[in-house]
């Protein structure tokens, strides 16, 4: 039986009384800090999922799931719009401060500097069948640069922080091109210094050695927008396989290139592809918005309307409320005329207004516009979560850097209530 206090909470355990401390964040959120329980209690919780469980305490991002609400270091999403570009945003997050100009000026050196991989990667490139999963190629990748970085495994001190974080998220924009590149058998195209961060992207992904590819400037933009609304966004799955992993000691390519992996599943980063293939399925297969809600409303249907529900906000998700916007602007600027942008409309309007949805809080998540945008842009289906996966290093960065100066920190080793078999013996092979 639980029984709310002030400042702690009491647990009677057989009639006993147990007194855990209550935390309190900055904005008012409490947990009870169970660090002792097992000690005093001989009990575990049972939280799969983790639902309810806070797995550390962070000054990085805050997000309010029922009002919608989400802050990169105190800064409403929303403020981001017009403003700093990524790479402002990625300073923001790993060093918890927007950076002066001599800061941003000396960041953005650092990246032009660290755009090159080093040339015996193209071999690694080349090893990988050609139609390997571009994520699967992203994860190795990232572990591989780490070996070429190798004095860049113990990180002591800002400065050398820095330089490591400017060494991935340069680097990692060079992999995707690669990957792309690779895969559609283009030469590779090195980096240009003179382009900025999401201009420099789409270069070296679509220009050639004889035809430099020209960046519209309002694509450069929806491509920064998409970056800095996937920056970070606390304890997800992936961010927290980047703690679970860095708890170990092990280095950040190491941490990184794991929390790519867990990004890749359809119920995390792999959603965008997801939701553009529903859309496909849908198109194709003559079906209309309507029919295809009435399928993920049935259980056992094994459909889900892919791009909605989260786990944490039970409200718009402010990212899709932005993107919504520049998708529209987008798609006039390119000139596209989507049917699919019709069906993904229509899936909004009839959900939003469906019980099923409205009781459950399912509302449109970042995923259900970031991919018909990066259609537009001439970004194929199978790079969409390489390109979450640029957006969310920053917040993967920082939560490794947050975590490896906590003097508390542990190696994350969870418990479990076992459930298997008991009181059984070895049986020789002859016996079976
Ligand atoms: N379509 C239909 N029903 C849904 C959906 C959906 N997209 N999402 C949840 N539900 C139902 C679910 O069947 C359950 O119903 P009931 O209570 O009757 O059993 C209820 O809503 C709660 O669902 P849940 O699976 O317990 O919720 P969760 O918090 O474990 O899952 C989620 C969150 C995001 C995995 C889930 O909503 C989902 O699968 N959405 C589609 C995939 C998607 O868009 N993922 C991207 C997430 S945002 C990007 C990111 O952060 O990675």
């Amino acid at each position: 039986m639980w029984r709310h206090m002030a400042k702690s909470v009491q647990l009677l355990v057989d009639g006993k009384p147990h007194d855990f401390p209550v935390v309190t964040g900055s904005e008012g959120e409490q947990g009870f800090d169970i660090t002792k329980l097992r000690a005093d209690t001989g009990l575990i919780t049972l939280d799969p999922g983790y639902g309810n469980t806070g797995s550390c305490q962070s000054a990085i991002t805050f997000i309010d799931g029922d009002k919608g609400v989400l802050r990169y270091r105190g800064i409403p999403i929303e403020e981001f719009a017009g403003n700093p570009d990524f790479i402002e945003v990625a300073w923001l997050l790993i060093f918890g401060r927007l950076p002066n100009q001599e800061e941003s000026t000396r960041f953005r050196a650092r990246l032009t500097a660290n755009a090159h991989l080093h040339e015996a990667m193209k071999y690694h490139f080349e090893g990988f069948p050609a139609d390997a999963p571009p994520m699967a190629m992203l994860s190795a990748m990232i572990n591989t640069l780490g070996c070429f970085h190798a004095e860049m495994h113990a990180l002591k001190g800002d400065e050398l922080f820095e330089e490591a974080a400017a060494r991935l998220i340069s680097k990692i924009r060079t992999i995707a091109a690669f990957i792309y590149r690779r895969l559609h058998g283009l030469p590779y195209m090195y980096a240009d210094p003179k382009l900025r961060y999401c201009a420099n992207l789409l270069h070296m992904m679509f220009s050639m050695p004889h035809d430099q590819h020209r960046v519209d400037p309002e694509i450069e933009k929806a491509l920064n927008l998409i970056f800095v609304l996937h920056a970070d966004h606390e304890q997800n799955c992936s961010t927290s396989t980047v703690r679970m992993v860095g708890s170990s000691k092990a280095n950040l390519f190491a941490s990184v290139s794991a929390g790519v992996c867990a990004l890749w599943g359809p119920l995390h980063g792999g959603a965008n592809v997801e939701v553009l293939e529903m859309l496909e399925q849908i198109h194709k297969g003559g079906l209309t918005a309507d029919n295809y809600i009435e399928m993920a409303k049935q259980k056992g249907s094994g459909v889900r309307l892919m791009g909605f529900g989260h786990r944490v906000y039970k409200n718009y998700d402010p990212r899709a409320k932005m993107l919504q916007g520049i998708s529209d602007r987008v798609l006039t600027k390119l000139n596209v005329k989507d049917p699919l942008l019709d069906i993904a409309r229509r899936l909004e309007e009839q959900a939003l207004k469906d019980d099923y949805f409205v009781a459950r809080k399912l509302y449109p998540n970042v995923d259900f516009y970031s991919g018909i945008i990066m259609r537009a842009m001439g970004i194929p289906t199978s790079m969409f979560t390489v390109m979450f996966a640029i957006g969310r290093l920053p917040g993967w960065i920082a939560h490794w850097k947050e975590q490896s100066e906590e003097s508390t920190s542990r190696i994350a080793r969870p418990r479990q209530i076992y459930t298997g078999p008991v009181d059984k013996h070895y049986v020789p092979i002859e016996q079976r």
